[in-house]
């Protein structure tokens, strides 16, 4: 039996979409510890610290589907709402950000819908991440459904800064004064001379112990001569 590619707009029931929606967090969730644990075989090195996964709750689906004035739907959800199904990828270094968008977009499966780079041009508020929406296909017993999620990419520290500022510009509901929400901007400037910094020093130290590792001219020509000595011995015991 062929497997009919199903739309969105096929799907109808609440129950289902909220099922695709779950699997498709799994279906990436496998997928980045798996590009993890790949990385760390090859580079000796893990690029993601955490991930954080989610579901939005219906009362937030309801109040963004509101929010952009569509009516609220099943139809529209799935349509208009793109952060549904959500994963968070916290990586040590800023570096990393952009290994894991280029790792991500390799994947063949995954269908890289939107990029928002928030960290070359960062929000307003001060607000830094890489944002990717991709769809991945959920295999069902009679069809294939491809199902949004949208991947967030940031350091510890952009993290860091991220949920403390959504704790309290959210007390405020949008309307913070001035004199806060510059404060909040000073803190996500710190933050970025933080990763930087931090970033600095991990290429110094790397640096650091690749010459710790390679072997220095002495030791280059003593293994040479050990290697003639060796020759000759065995060419005058043969
Ligand atoms: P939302 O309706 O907030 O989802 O915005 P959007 O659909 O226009 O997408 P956008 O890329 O602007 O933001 C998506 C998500 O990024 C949000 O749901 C938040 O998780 C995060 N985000 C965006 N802007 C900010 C911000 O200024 N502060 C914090 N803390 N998070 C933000
Ligand atoms: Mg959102």
């Amino acid at each position: 039996m062929e497997t009919a590619i199903r739309n969105y707009e096929d799907v109808d029931s609440w129950k289902t979409v909220m099922f695709l929606y779950t699997a498709a967090i799994k279906e990436v969730g496998t997928k980045l510890d798996i590009l993890n644990d790949e990385f760390q075989h090859v580079h000796r090195y893990n690029p993601i610290e955490h991930i954080k996964t989610r579901i939005k709750t219906p009362e937030s689906i309801v109040k963004k589907l509101k929010r952009n004035g569509h009516e609220t739907s099943i139809e529209n959800m799935v349509k208009y709402v793109n952060d549904i199904a959500g994963v968070r990828l916290i990586c040590s270094f800023t570096s990393d950000i952009y290994k894991l968008a280029e790792m991500i977009g390799n994947q063949s499966d995954l269908k890289v819908l939107s990029i928002k780079d928030y960290i070359k041009n960062p929000k307003a508020s001060g607000y830094k991440s890489y944002h990717m929406l991709v769809s991945v296909p959920i295999f069902l017993s009679d069809s294939v459904v491809d199902t949004k999620v949208e991947i967030q990419i940031r350091t510890i520290a952009m993290d860091f800064w991220a949920s403390l500022e959504h704790k309290i510009y959210y007390k405020f509901e949008g309307n913070a004064p001035e004199y806060i929400s510059k404060d909040l901007r000073e803190c996500a400037d710190m933050v970025a001379t933080l990763d930087d910094k931090m970033l600095q020093l991990n290429e110094a130290i790397l640096a650091c112990l690749e010459e710790q590792e390679a072997p220095s001219p002495g030791q280059i020509v003593d293994a040479a001569i050990a290697q003639q000595e060796g020759l000759l011995n065995r060419t005058q015991n043969a």
